[in-house]
């Protein structure tokens, strides 16, 4: 009985080092500019907010989030191929809304690769609005390309 609630249930958790193996693949897969180990390392040591989703055991999404002063920066939002398009993401950023708002934060901010319309997609139906725009933010393969600022300014305080 325990086991099979444990089997069917979404958790978020607090990252450790040791879901670093399980991530780093899946960083790999989903990003045409992975963050290497030692960055992802570095969040975790460094406290920030860095999050692990599981469905039940297997590992299929995370985050890595910065707290400042009354906002909150989205670092890496991230679901494995596999476990995309069935509403996990949308799941992980209330999650990180939540923390944010535990933190006193009034609103999120990001950016986001300009063609990365899934993800793009994702921040505009949770809330989150342009506000700006950086030039050649991202580099990788020989390409450059732009980035979108979106800020989510919260609505409703925490329950
Ligand atoms: C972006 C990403 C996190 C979305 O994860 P997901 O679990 O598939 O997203 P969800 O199923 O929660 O979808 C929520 C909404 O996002 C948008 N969305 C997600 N994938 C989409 C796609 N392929 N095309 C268009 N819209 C998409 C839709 O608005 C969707 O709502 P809907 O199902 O009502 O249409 C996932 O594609 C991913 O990990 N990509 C690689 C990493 C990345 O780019 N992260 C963002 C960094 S800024």
């Amino acid at each position: 009985m325990h086991n099979e609630s444990i089997k069917n249930s979404l958790t978020f958790k607090k990252m450790t080092l040791a879901d670093l193996v399980e991530i780093e693949p899946i960083e790999q897969l989903c990003y045409p500019n992975p963050w290497s180990r030692k960055v992802m390392t570095d969040c975790v040591k460094a406290h920030y907010q860095c999050v692990s989703m599981r469905y039940g055991e297997e590992l299929i999404g995370y985050a890595f989030m910065l707290i400042g002063v009354n906002e909150s920066h989205l670092l890496n939002l991230s679901v494995t191929p596999q476990q995309q398009r069935k509403g996990y993401a949308e799941r992980l950023l209330q999650h990180m809304a939540y923390i944010s708002r535990y933190w006193h934060c009034k609103k999120m901010l990001l950016e986001v690769r300009i063609s990365n319309l899934p993800a793009i997609r994702l921040y505009e139906k949770a809330g989150f609005e342009y506000i700006g725009r950086r030039k050649n933010y991202y580099h990788y393969d020989g390409i450059q390309e732009d980035a979108l600022v979106m800020e989510w300014i919260f609505s409703f305080p925490n329950q």
